[in-house]
């Protein structure tokens, strides 16, 4: 038994040699939990609360609080995405497509519920999505609860327009449609309350629901304001074409953190999505 520990350990230090030393976390990324950090829990608190239903989530494919075989896949991917921001130093990440429909809301939100069920994590999502906004339906959440682009425009203070989903997780969404979405998305006001959000909020991760890239400058002009962009595509609807052309354009002003091969409907059991079934 003494063997194997002693293996075990001389093991573990051998791993442990190469390893790429972590970058040091960010300004307002540093990893606590909310209850640690009272003024953070106030804060929190004072946000407004809201429930999803999980039989509405099932029906929208968001696997939110329970483990099934819709949620491992997601699980491996949060588990890359967290690695791979925190090796970097990143907190802001988008998620865009080529095209419409290929299930960047979906993703956006499923992501983010998968890093909430870590509670050391705090996780928010802000819908950027301000010509077709989706996330406030696929949550269920009523109207009047949150026009996040009125806090994008300096209308509105940000926590009128902030939703705590779960005590790590919130969400800025959209009922209606902004006006000027290109300009909103690089102008000041929007990058102040961006700001505030991370101060005031401290979100080890922002996740930005973006809209598709070939429909409007909206995402060329906002990638500056992130650290890395995951594209997502949709099986037998995105061409390789506009996956090629899209990451190329993302390249030039953020990193490509990868590519998420969405809606396969042929996926073979090696991918290990039948284990937990
Ligand atoms: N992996 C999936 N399997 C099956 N259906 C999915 C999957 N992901 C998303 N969908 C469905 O596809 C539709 C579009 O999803 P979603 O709204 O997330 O896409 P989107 O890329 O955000 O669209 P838009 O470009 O309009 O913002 C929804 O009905 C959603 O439930
Ligand atoms: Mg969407």
């Amino acid at each position: 038994m003494e063997r194997i520990q002693v293996a075990l350990e001389r093991a573990r230090a051998k791993r442990g040699q190469g390893k790429k030393p972590a970058a040091p976390a960010a300004e307002g990324t540093k990893q606590s939990s909310i209850k640690g950090d009272s003024e953070l829990a106030t804060v929190w608190s004072e946000l407004k609360p809201f429930e999803p239903d999980q039989d509405l989530l099932n029906e929208h494919k968001i696997p939110a609080f329970e483990r099934n075989s819709l949620s491992t896949p997601i699980d491996m991917l949060r588990t890359k995405v967290l690695q791979a921001m925190r090796d970097n130093g990143w907190s802001r990440l988008a998620i865009t497509s080529p095209n419409a429909s290929c299930g960047k809301t979906t993703l956006s939100l499923c992501l983010a519920f998968s890093i909430a069920r870590q509670p050391e994590q705090r996780v928010a999502v802000i819908e950027m999505d301000l010509r077709r906004p989706n996330v406030a339906a696929s949550l269920g959440m009523p109207r009047g609860i949150s026009q996040f682009s009125k806090a994008l425009e300096g209308r509105d203070p940000i926590n009128e327009h902030l939703v705590r989903i779960t005590d790590n997780m919130l969400v800025g969404a959209n009922l209606h449609s902004a006006r000027n979405p290109s300009e909103l998305l690089q102008s000041d006001t929007m990058r102040e309350a961006l700001d505030e959000v991370e101060q005031t909020y401290k979100p080890t991760i922002t996740i930005f629901d973006m809209p598709p890239m070939l429909v409007s400058d909206d995402m060329m002009g906002f990638a500056d304001s992130v650290d890395c962009t995951l594209l997502v595509a949709a099986a037998e609807s995105t061409s390789i074409s506009e996956v090629d052309n899209c990451e190329r354009e993302i390249a030039k002003r953020t990193n490509v953190l990868g590519i998420v091969l969405n809606k396969c409907r042929y996926m073979g059991k090696e991918y290990g999505y039948d284990y937990y079934s």
